[in-house]
């Protein structure tokens, strides 16, 4: 049996990919807002089978760019955003600080995305402008379902796709089955640019909104035709044009150095996601007593495996003992979490609890084998006891 310590993240860039940025740091090349951003964009979209993309610092600040480039295109009918209580704190944490009302949604049983009974009765009880989901450990919502109820109820829909890189629904990717699809490259997450982020669209009006707000709010980066609607509209010269803002934006950008390891890591993409949903079957089979997620997909570049066991807390400890790494289910329940708590009271929603009181996720990633896989299992079974 192998005895190998197994990491919760492991380091996906290559000795082969750090000697290439190397030299190419040695080159005179423009470090920041450079060719090699735009490249990356073009590359990603590519991928994702979308018309645009927008690489940021971080998942975090793609989902922050999402919140107020919505906001500030007029998208939104109101500031009422539903969340699943299942999801990351900044899923949620813009929305709480561009001051909407946030409804909490419980999770479904099967692929702990949003349950499609509660999402229904807030629609219909808050009728709110806006739906994030979360596609949790990398499986799909339930999409077809979910968008004809958001159709029905006027709802616009964004995912949260940061642990979904390269998942599939009814064959297309996960972040371009909605209006706008968030992605995280930290390190420990499908590919990495050490810190990193994208947004993936198809919308015009929104990449313009969302490229100006990364960017300060400043025009430089739109599109030609939207800058010179922006000038003309607001009566702005070329000069002033420099340093005009049409919006209060921020600074969220990656730099050139992070393209160049993302373009890298793009083209192991396509392997490292069939590596993770090889391990996701290898545990599923090994852990036959236990519940696993399942989910309408076409294909899962799983994040972890996911479980619930009566005995977290000496289960955390066993697998710790045998030098493997173990995570709670993500965040459990947000309405469970003490800022939650501190600000609106518990909340207490029957499958995100569950989550919460007893989800545990056991490490994939790309150089995790089959060897390893059976010996966490192995460790796993010797004292945890299925829910
Ligand atoms: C669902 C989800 N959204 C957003 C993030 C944040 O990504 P980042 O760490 O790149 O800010 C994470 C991070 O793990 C996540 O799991």
């Amino acid at each position: 049996m192998n005895k190998r310590a197994v990491k919760l993240a492991d380091n996906t860039i290559s000795a082969e990919e750090i000697r290439a940025l190397a030299g190419w740091l040695q080159e005179d090349h423009q470090l920041t807002k450079g060719p090699l951003t735009r490249q990356f964009e073009a590359e990603f979209a590519a991928y994702s089978g979308t018309k645009y993309s927008i690489m940021v610092n971080s998942g975090s600040s793609a989902n922050l760019l999402m919140a107020y480039s919505l906001l500030e295109a007029g998208y939104l009918k109101n500031k009422k955003v539903i969340v699943p209580a299942v999801s990351w704190i900044t899923t949620l944490s813009p929305f709480i600080q561009l001051g909407f009302d946030c409804f909490l949604c419980d999770s479904d049983a099967d692929d702990l995305g949003v349950d499609l009974n509660h999402l229904e009765a807030l629609l219909k009880k808050e009728q709110p402008a806006l739906l994030i989901l979360v596609h949790i450990l990398g499986h799909p919502n339930k999409m077809e379902a979910i968008q004809r109820l958001c159709e029905q109820y006027g709802c616009r829909v964004i995912e949260d796709a940061c642990e979904a890189l390269g998942s599939e629904y009814a064959g297309q990717k996960t972040g371009a089955l909605s209006l706008a699809g968030s992605f995280s490259f930290y390190y420990g997450h499908h590919i990495s640019t050490i810190e990193g982020g994208a947004i993936t669209t198809s919308d015009g009006k929104l990449y313009s909104v969302m490229l100006s707000i990364r960017s300060h709010g400043w025009s430089r980066d739109v599109p030609e035709a939207d800058r010179i609607a922006w000038r003309k509209e607001h009566d702005i010269d070329e000069f002033r044009e420099f340093y005009s803002f049409y919006y209060p934006g921020y600074n969220l950008r990656s730099s050139d150095l992070n393209a160049f390891l993302g373009r890298g890591q793009l083209q192991r993409l396509p392997d490292i996601a069939k590596t993770r949903e090889r391990n996701f079957e290898l545990y599923r089979k090994a852990l036959p007593d236990f519940w696993s997620q399942r989910s309408e997909r076409s294909f899962v570049s799983s994040f972890a495996y996911g479980t619930f066991v009566k005995n977290r807390l000496a289960v955390f400890h066993h697998l710790k003992a045998n030098g493997i790494e173990c995570r709670p289910l993500v965040c459990g329940s947000m309405g469970r979490q003490p800022f939650w708590i501190k600000r609106y009271g518990v909340m207490h929603l029957t499958v995100a609890d569950r989550v919460h009181d007893f989800g545990l996720y056991l490490p994939n990633h790309a150089n995790i084998t089959p060897d390893d896989i059976s010996h966490v299992a192995h460790c796993f079974k010797e004292v945890a006891e299925p829910l």
